[in-house]
């Protein structure tokens, strides 16, 4: 989960579009359906992925910042931008969203938003991002991993490794601090609930036929198990068995996060 390189982030990518719950959108068209022109500042925003899912189905016309701390996946997404009439300007921040976040003027945007970013936080960052948001009107963070996966056919050590895979999910992702992992969604909630009317919805992975994505995310697990020195041989062997003969799902529960301005 951890490893941001352009090709796994293309890889989610389908996966997630299917994933993100519906019933957000609906609120956010209702919240500007007499705004022109919404400005949308994207954080971790990658290879764009969540531009390229808000972007059609956001009704109004957007400007757009889009930030992140690698310009790789920055100038990856530039080459391959595609916009529309709806969007009147883009614009791209090589930027740390962690240790430069009271750089951003946040009343300039009427959303602030993200995808698969929180999980890979420190915890103050939620506290100091509420106290420079609470005026912000919208802020949508979606595919929030919840701490939980399963693949089938299930296996007895299903829970063990994900147990391991759990508390890997707590360790500093690169970003010099311990990530908050799984209770990413509870946190920013119970944080933005003072404010703001917050939701928090289902956005399930559910693969079945992408057994290319499958071993990826097995892979992950692989890691983490080497890192942990423990001996889960049987069990890595039996789930790439189940992918290569294509007898194997992964359901992954994520949540999207939303806060409306009370
Ligand atoms: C899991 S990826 C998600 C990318 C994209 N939003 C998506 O949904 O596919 C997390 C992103 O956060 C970025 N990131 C990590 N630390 C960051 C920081 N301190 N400031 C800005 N971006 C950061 C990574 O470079 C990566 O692109």
């Amino acid at each position: 989960m951890h490893k941001f390189n352009n090709h796994w982030l293309k890889l989610r990518e389908t996966i997630d579009k299917k994933s993100r719950n519906l019933k957000v959108i609906k609120l956010i068209n209702n919240k500007f359906s007499k705004k022109d022109c919404i400005s949308i500042i994207d954080l971790g925003t990658g290879a764009g992925s969540n531009y390229n899912y808000l972007k059609p189905k956001l009704k109004f016309n957007q400007d757009w910042v889009f930030t992140d701390i690698s310009s790789s996946s920055l100038n990856y997404f530039k080459k391959n931008l595609k916009t529309s009439k709806k969007i009147y300007k883009t614009k791209f921040k090589i930027f740390d969203v962690i240790g430069e976040l009271e750089k951003i003027t946040f009343s300039n945007y009427n959303i602030v938003t993200g995808s698969a970013f929180l999980d890979i936080l420190p915890r103050n960052w939620f506290y100091k991002f509420h106290k420079f948001n609470i005026k912000t009107e919208i802020i949508l963070f979606a595919l929030n991993y919840n701490g939980s996966f399963k693949f089938y056919p299930k296996h007895k050590n299903d829970q063990e490794i994900i147990n391991l895979f759990n508390i890997d999910q707590k360790t500093d992702k690169g970003i010099g601090s311990k990530a908050i992992g799984p209770d990413c969604s509870k946190l920013i909630n119970n944080i933005f609930n003072k404010t703001h009317h917050t939701y928090l919805m289902n956005s399930k992975w559910d693969v079945v036929k992408n057994y290319k994505f499958q071993k990826y995310f097995l892979n992950f697990c692989k890691e983490v198990i080497k890192k942990n020195n423990i001996d889960y041989s049987l069990w890595l062997k039996f789930r790439y068995q189940c992918i290569t003969k294509k007898n194997s799902r992964l359901i992954l529960q994520n949540k999207d996060f939303l806060a409306i301005k009370k």
